[in-house]
């Protein structure tokens, strides 16, 4: 069961270290995953290591190396210690295409991470996902919502039925208040909001540990 913690852009380097302390370790069968912003991401994958955790990022180019100012490659977040990368996060439509999605999902993979490929609608694994990707694919249908989405359990069948092995995630709107009427339904969730406080975090993780 994976617990991805996604910071967005939120945070100092004070608040993920202090958080990072008061996080309790990963309980059996949960693997957690935290992804911060890149500035904050060098040297806390050992203190994550020592928990339990992996570390992860919330993007990557979709281009191995060169001219791309301002972008980060995905075997630079490897070299810093990262093993996870979110792409094709639903907050970034507006900047990416499918395609692009792919390709950083494929760069992540050439690199030894693992993306964590975000999709919107049943139709975008087959524009995302190669079923022979080692990944994770998470479902987040509305940004910024807190209701789960009606027939949540029929969309995870539909959901896991199309992903073959690949374990599938939900993510939007998740809390310690709502994760026992879905937890059986995924392999994992993605949680924003409710992973920025390590009271709400812990919650969320041993509730997964049971
Ligand atoms: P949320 O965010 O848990 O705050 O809804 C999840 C995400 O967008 O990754």
């Amino acid at each position: 069961m994976f617990l991805i913690g996604n910071w967005k852009m939120h945070g100092s380097f004070n608040e993920v270290t202090s958080f990072i302390e008061e996080v309790d370790k990963a309980p059996a069968g949960v693997d957690p995953v935290l992804c911060f912003p890149f500035p904050y991401l060098k040297n806390l994958a050992l203190l994550l290591r020592a928990k339990g955790y992996n570390l992860g990022a919330q993007d990557c180019s979709d281009k191995p190396l060169g001219p791309f100012t301002g972008q980060v490659s995905a075997s630079m977040l490897k070299d810093i210690g990262c093993n996870y990368v979110i792409v094709g996060h639903p907050e970034r439509a507006s900047f990416e295409t499918d395609e692009q999605v792919f390709q950083k999902a494929e760069r992540a993979i050439e690199s030894g991470l693992t993306p964590i490929i975000c999709i919107t609608a049943l139709g975008d694994i087959p524009k995302r996902v190669s079923l022979s990707f080692p990944c994770l694919i998470a479902y987040e249908p509305a940004v910024g919502s807190n209701a789960l989405p009606s027939d949540l359990e029929g969309i995870a069948k539909q959901l896991k039925e199309s992903a073959g092995q690949i374990p599938v995630l939900y993510g939007g709107g998740v809390n310690p208040e709502n994760l026992k009427d879905i937890v059986l339904w995924f392999d994992g969730f993605l949680v924003g909001r409710a992973s920025l406080n390590s009271t709400s975090w812990n919650q969320l993780l041993n509730e997964l540990g049971h």
